[in-house]
């Protein structure tokens, strides 16, 4: 599937999305481009309920309507994710999008400092905790079925999660099998549509501050991405009807178009599987051993 660059032609007026990692770089950027484009933002994040609160009036720009909501929550507590789509249908009456955004990155290599605990954590922040609040969404849309309530998920992976690099095994593993599961989900559609964006890095604090990042040879700035293009991934995949089961990997200003990439990397391996099973019958055929 391939994104073209024309604006598109959709509204998200009106919808009530629900963002993790809401007090992040992306999160941040995000909620805002929301709100101004007219949904209502239900932020979930780890920071304080002064700085949500800080946030939410920031991005309510003076309007007496409620736009925005913060709710603080550690998503490492599968508990709080349940009160997480509770809390925002309280809040605005529905829950059209969940977007899946909350994510950490370790300053650690796996094979030299990385601890058990800090390994246990990115895979709850970054794996479990999408699961689970899909899981969650799902039966939440699945529960208003009969009243028309339809869901988009969005997850946010990494091009971590496509290609696997030194340093960054956890993390992409956490984030390969957010994307498994994202592509596992298509069926769903169109109840709920959920789909990916896979963006290569990104230029936030996560990146700029990571030790581990400096002088790393598998950081080309030429390719770095701006937070906008992220932001303008995701919300096309929440208005895009064709995303659902769909990974959207961005890498420099091929934004869109990488997704061919992945999809020939995709079919070149199931040609090959055809292939072999294929050769493997006419061995058989002939009755040739082949181990
Ligand atoms: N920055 C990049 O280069 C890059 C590249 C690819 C993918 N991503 C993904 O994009 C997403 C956002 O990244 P970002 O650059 O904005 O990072 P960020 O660190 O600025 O934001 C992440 C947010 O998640 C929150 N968070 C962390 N642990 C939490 C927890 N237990 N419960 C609730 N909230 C928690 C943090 O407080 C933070 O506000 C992440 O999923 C990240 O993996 C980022």
């Amino acid at each position: 599937m391939f994104f073209s660059k024309k604006e598109a032609k959709y509204s998200i007026k009106g919808e009530v999305v629900l963002v993790t990692g809401a007090l992040g770089a992306i999160g941040r950027r995000l909620a805002i481009r929301l709100v101004n484009s007219g949904a209502q933002v239900a932020l979930v994040d780890i920071l304080s309920e002064t700085e949500g609160a800080k946030f939410c009036e920031e991005i309510s720009n003076g309007t007496a309507l409620h736009v925005a909501a913060y709710l603080k929550a550690d998503l490492c507590d599968i508990r709080e994710i349940e009160r997480m789509v509770e809390w925002a249908d309280e809040q605005f009456g529905k829950v059209d999008v969940l977007v899946n955004n909350a994510g950490i990155a370790s300053p650690n290599m796996l094979y030299d400092g990385e601890s058990g605990d800090r390994i246990s954590m990115m895979l709850k922040v970054n794996l479990l905790a999408p699961i689970e609040a899909m899981r969650v969404f799902v039966k939440y849309i699945q529960n208003g079925a009969d009243d028309g309530r339809k869901g988009v998920v969005v997850n946010m992976a990494s091009m971590g999660g496509l290609m696997p690099n030194r340093g960054g095994e956890v993390y992409g593993a956490a984030k390969a099998a957010l994307i498994h599961i994202t592509r596992a989900s298509a069926s769903l559609a169109p109840l709920v549509r959920i789909s990916a964006v896979a963006p290569y890095y990104v230029n936030t604090p996560m990146v700029l501050n990571n030790p581990k990042l400096k002088n790393n040879k598998t950081v080309y700035p030429s390719l770095m991405l701006s937070v906008d293009q992220v932001c303008d991934a995701t919300i096309r995949c929440i208005c895009d009807t064709r995303a659902g089961g769909k990974i959207f990997a961005l890498i420099g200003t091929w934004t869109y178009a990488s997704m061919w990439l992945y999809d020939f990397a995709a079919l070149q391996i199931k040609i090959l599987a055809v292939w072999s099973l294929f050769t493997l019958s006419i061995y058989r055929l002939l009755g040739i051993a082949k181990d």
